[in-house]
Formats: C-alpha cells, structure tokens, sequence
C-alpha cells in the first residue's frame, strides 16, 4: 500500500466513529433520546471515542516503526519469558476461559517492548476470533541456527487461504462486524510484521477456515 493509499484510509477510519458520536450528539441534543435510552447512548458515544483513542495510537506506533522514529533498545531478551508474561496479563485482564501452553526455550537479541506488543497483538487475535468454549493456545519456542522460531497456534474460527497475506494490510478485516465489536482497527499483524521485521525476521500465517490459525514468528539476531 503507498502511502497515499494509507492516508486515504487512515482518514476514512478515523472519520468513522467520529460521525457516530456526532450522530448520536445529534439525537440527544434534539431531543430524540429518550429519558431511558440515554445511558446507553453515552455508553455508546463513550465506546466511539476510545475507539478513536485507541486507532489513533495504533496508528501512530506503526508510523512510528515504519518511518524508523521509533527508539529501539535491543537488549538480550528470553521469549519464553516474554510470552509467559504477556499471557499473564492477558490472563488477568479477560473473563474468557483461555488455556495457554509455551514449550520450548530461545533468547534473541531484541527490543522488549517491541516484542511485547507483537506477542500481544497475536496472542489477543488467537482469543478475539474464536468462537471455543475453551479458547486454546500453543505456543512453541525452537532455535534455527542463529534464529528463533516461535508457533503460537489457536483453535479459533481460521483464515480462509485467499486471505492469509490479505490480513496484514493496514486496515484489512475479514469481519468488520466481529472486529468493530471488538474495537479492531485491522492494524494489529500490519504492526507485528514490522516489529518482526526490525528483528531482522518474518511472520507468517498458516490456517483452514474453521481449524484454528498458526501463526509463525521467525527472529534473527
Ligand atoms: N488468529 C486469527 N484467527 C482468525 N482470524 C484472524 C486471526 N488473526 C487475525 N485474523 C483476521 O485478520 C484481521 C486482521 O488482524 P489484525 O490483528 O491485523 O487486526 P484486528 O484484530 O482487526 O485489529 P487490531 O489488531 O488493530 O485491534 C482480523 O480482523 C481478523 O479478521
Ligand atoms: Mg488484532
């Protein structure tokens, strides 16, 4: 996508929920609301302009990464560890009934912070688009030669294998519906590819529709 292209969009997706708050200021300050259906709507409003909030940092930590005006600290970090922690937190943060296995162990030369926001982004898409009961994750940790292979495989609703490459463009969704309900901004795995790339690695998508998705995440000294 050029950068054209990504301004043009980038405008569209922050004018979007800016016109539901204005839709919804609208109908209370004409009167429409009712007395009952007012909590809601400011719910509703409240919902919009955290969306922008959160659209408006994810769009400003990948130009960050992309233009390289991100500050980038590489210091010897422990994947395992790293996705121990971010489970944990995630773990903590969620009602959703998640079972989660790392194996395996490898330390690369990286960014901490960097990496934890990949992780998150990954580990969050493999528990969003999954429709389980019981929402499961497998993580594995291997060493290649100089590199670290790390599969973080989910039992989730999968990615058709059309649209495998699709989902890491900017703003790209298969389910607007099921990603706006979520607050997806379709920024997530266009972010995580350009941290794997500043590791001097990759991030692929293997998945079936219906079967779960593995995601593998390659990174290089
Ligand atoms: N593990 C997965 N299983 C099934 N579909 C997925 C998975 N990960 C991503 N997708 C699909 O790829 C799309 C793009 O994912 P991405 O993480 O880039 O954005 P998002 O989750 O929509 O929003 P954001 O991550 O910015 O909050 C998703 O909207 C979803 O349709
Ligand atoms: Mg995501």
């Amino acid at each position: 996508m050029d950068k054209r292209e990504f301004m043009r969009l980038s405008v569209h997706e922050i004018k979007t929920p800016i016109s539901v708050i204005h839709g919804f200021a609208d109908l209370i300050s004409y009167g429409i609301i009712s007395e009952g259906e007012l909590e809601q709507t400011v719910e509703r409003i409240k919902k919009e302009a955290l969306r922008i909030t959160k659209l408006v940092d994810e769009l400003a930590f990948y130009i960050g990464i992309k233009e390289k005006l991100t500050d980038i600290n590489f210091d010897t970090v422990d994947i395992a560890v790293l996705l121990s922690r971010v489970v944990r937190d995630i773990k903590e943060n969620t009602e959703e009934n998640i079972e989660v296995t790392v194996s395996g162990e490898g330390s690369i030369k990286g960014d901490a912070g960097l990496l934890t926001v990949m992780l998150l982004h990954i580990i969050e898409n493999g528990i969003i688009y999954n429709d389980r009961e019981i929402k499961r994750l497998i993580c594995n940790i291997d060493k290649k030669q100089e590199k670290v292979i790390l599969t973080i495989e989910d039992n989730g609703i999968g990615i058709d294998k059309e649209e495998r490459e699709a989902v890491f463009r900017c703003f790209y969704r298969i389910d607007k519906g099921l990603s706006r309900g979520n607050g997806c901004n379709g920024l997530g795995l266009a972010i995580s590819r350009g941290i794997a790339q500043i590791h001097n690695g990759a991030i692929n998508i293997d998945s079936k529709k219906g079967k779960g998705t593995k995601v593998t995440i390659e990174l290089g000294e």
